[in-house]
């Protein structure tokens, strides 16, 4: 409580804003109590009321006021082919923005698939040569949040461990915390004694979709993708993808668009 908030700088690259979407829906903590409590969120271009230059100041004074203090959250990717001009943000392009808002952070974290891997932008052909964060900053830590979305309380609790404990999360080789990336969606999947039992949907609506069997023959990856859906759940726990009756499409894993077919019936 007598702990001064920690300004956070968050911007935002190539990205389709969803991440953002998710994390304001955090049930427990709550979105506002991250916010009002716990960091000072100086600067979101895509939820702040200010605009123009007087906005534009507020990241350079941050920079320059909290050297080596402040967090920067970035929500999607850098796009480096043609000068970078797919990413244009206050006249400049983001991958000057993000190497400016890097050099003094105290660490970074990548929102969503975008940002920890490339996600569909980057998928084949990559025409605008969309990066992951980690490629281009190297001298501050980087801690990857994957999903397209994040789950919202696995991004609230990632933010909430790092201002609590002071430290940073033991992450994966892929720069995932393990605390929400340490198993398969396999692993906890409550669909999980069908595939034991070798009962599987053969076809969408068939009678095994019916009795709630494996979908791993309709192309679930579950059994090679990290994330905290089967234990977390989605919307406060109330579901997740193979609740609903669709496979995981392994949106938390690196190059995921780029290993289809998402469904193989
Ligand atoms: Fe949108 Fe997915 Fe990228 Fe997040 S990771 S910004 S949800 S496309
Ligand atoms: Fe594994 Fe997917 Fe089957 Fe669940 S539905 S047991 S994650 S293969
Ligand atoms: Fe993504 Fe699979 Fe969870 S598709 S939302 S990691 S169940």
């Amino acid at each position: 409580e007598t702990r001064p908030r920690v300004p956070v700088l968050w911007l935002h690259g190539l990205e389709c804003t969803c991440c953002s979407e998710s994390f304001i829906r955090s049930g427990h903590p709550q979105a506002s109590d991250i916010i009002l409590s716990m960091i000072s969120l100086d600067y979101d271009d895509t939820i702040m009321a200010a605009a123009g230059e007087q906005a534009e100041a507020i990241v350079e004074e941050i920079i320059r006021d909290y050297k080596g203090g402040y967090l920067l959250a970035v929500e999607g990717n850098v796009p480096l082919a043609h000068g970078g001009w797919n990413c244009i943000v206050g006249g400049r392009t983001f991958h000057s923005r993000l190497e400016e808002a890097a050099r003094h952070a105290r660490a970074v974290i990548a929102w969503g698939t975008c940002a920890s891997f490339g996600c569909v932008q980057a998928a084949r052909p990559n025409p605008t040569q969309a990066t992951p964060i980690s490629r281009l900053v190297s001298h501050v830590p980087v801690v990857n949040v994957p999903g397209c979305p994040p789950i919202a309380e696995v991004m609230t609790g990632i933010l909430s461990y790092m201002l609590m404990f002071d430290r940073l999360p033991e992450v994966d080789r892929n720069l995932r915390p393990k605390i929400f990336y340490g198993q398969r969606i396999h692993d906890k999947c409550y669909r999980r004694a069908h595939f034991d039992a070798g009962q599987f949907v053969e076809a969408w609506d068939d009678e095994g979709a019916r009795q709630g069997f494996c979908l791993y023959k309709m192309g679930c990856r579950g059994p090679t993708t990290y994330n905290a859906c089967g234990a977390t759940g989605w919307n406060e726990g109330l579901s997740f993808p193979i609740r609903s009756g669709h496979g995981c499409i392994g949106c938390s894993e690196d190059g995921f668009w780029d290993r289809g077919p998402f469904y193989e019936r």
